[in-house]
């Protein structure tokens, strides 16, 4: 198994890298990423992060090689193909703000990646998310079921992860659900959030609930508040656990922004759904019943991906 992380040399790319190597199931993971020129001299960050992760493997025990490259030569036949290229958000910055100049260099990538692994799958990291998925999508030519963006695992991890706390049990053992765009407007559902089963409705008052949604909704803008850029390790961990469902062939259910064809009344873009998830990429979007407004909820989502999309369309005609 051969994966392809590009924007190794950053946080997220080179999170999303180790974590691969670190579950083990590939042989090799290559880090591609552009040098950068500082105080006079070339840097090859890629290179330097993945040979740093390389030398985890026999404290970590994993045996996947990874190795850091500029060339996409490297990348040939890749399996499976995760893309963090692009600039991330900065205080005062919406995800939508890095359209610009993301779309471009997330175009770029898309096209080389399809050139040397014609029948890989693309996972999309960059944002705005969904809108990274459909450049990726256009850009490389792959099927729809072949690019998709990695978003509804972090954003329910960290709805997990809030309510673990707030209940003062694993997070294991609590699962949920997010659908929508990866934006301040997605939609966590209290209906399909279950304790080992148990709804968690039954467990947490209705307005500390809320507090807990709207925190999971504004997850990412939290750490430009905190740190002055955007989250790493868990977008990283999140993108691993879909490459490795990918590639063993696991059909997980995840949720995955995905190109939808009708399933939720939604058409022609990408948007989070619950997906299985296995060999080949998407095999299927699963449709939960939603109520009216549930419903109401993920339509003013969807809406604002499409915004996104059509500033897509004004600025590269896709
Ligand atoms: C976040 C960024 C990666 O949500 O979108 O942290």
């Amino acid at each position: 198994m051969k994966i392809t992380v590009v924007g190794a040399g950053g946080n997220v790319g080179s999170a999303a890298a180790l974590a691969i190597a670190q579950r083990d199931f590939a042989q090799e993971v290559v880090a591609v990423d552009l040098q950068i020129n500082r105080d006079g001299r070339t840097l090859d960050p890629a290179k330097g992060r993945a040979l740093d992760e390389w030398q985890t493997a026999p404290i970590h025990l994993f045996d996947t090689y990874l190795h850091g490259t500029t060339d996409y030569e490297a990348t040939a036949g890749s399996d499976v193909c995760v893309i963090t290229a692009g600039v991330p958000r900065r205080p005062g910055m919406s995800r939508d703000d890095l359209l610009g100049t993301n779309a471009g260099i997330v175009k770029g990538v898309a096209e080389q990646l399809a050139r040397y692994s014609p029948d890989t799958v693309i996972i999309v990291v960059s944002n705005p998310l969904d809108a990274m998925a459909y450049v990726a999508h256009r850009a490389s030519g792959l099927p729809p079921e072949r690019v998709m963006g990695m978003a509804g695992i972090l954003d329910t991890a960290r709805y997990r992860a809030f309510l673990a706390q707030e209940l003062n049990i694993s997070p294991k053992d609590i699962q949920a659900l997010i659908l929508g765009g990866h934006g301040d407007t997605m939609v966590p559902l209290p209906r399909y959030t279950t304790v080992t089963g148990i709804p968690v409705t039954q467990l947490i008052a209705r307005d500390r609930l809320d507090e807990i949604i709207r925190r999971t909704q504004f997850g990412g803008g939290e750490f430009v508040e905190i740190m002055g850029t955007s989250a790493w390790y868990a977008p990283g961990a999140a993108a691993a656990q879909m490459v490795e469902a990918i590639a063993l062939d696991q059909n997980r259910i995840l949720p995955c922004s995905a190109w939808v064809t009708g399933q939720y009344g939604l058409n022609d873009l990408f948007v989070g759904v619950p997906v299985k998830l296995g060999r080949g990429g998407i095999r299927e979007i699963l449709e939960v019943e939603l109520d009216a407004d549930e419903q109401k909820l993920l339509e003013a989502s969807a809406t604002d991906v499409r915004s996104s999309f059509a500033a897509l369309n004004r600025l590269m005609g896709l």
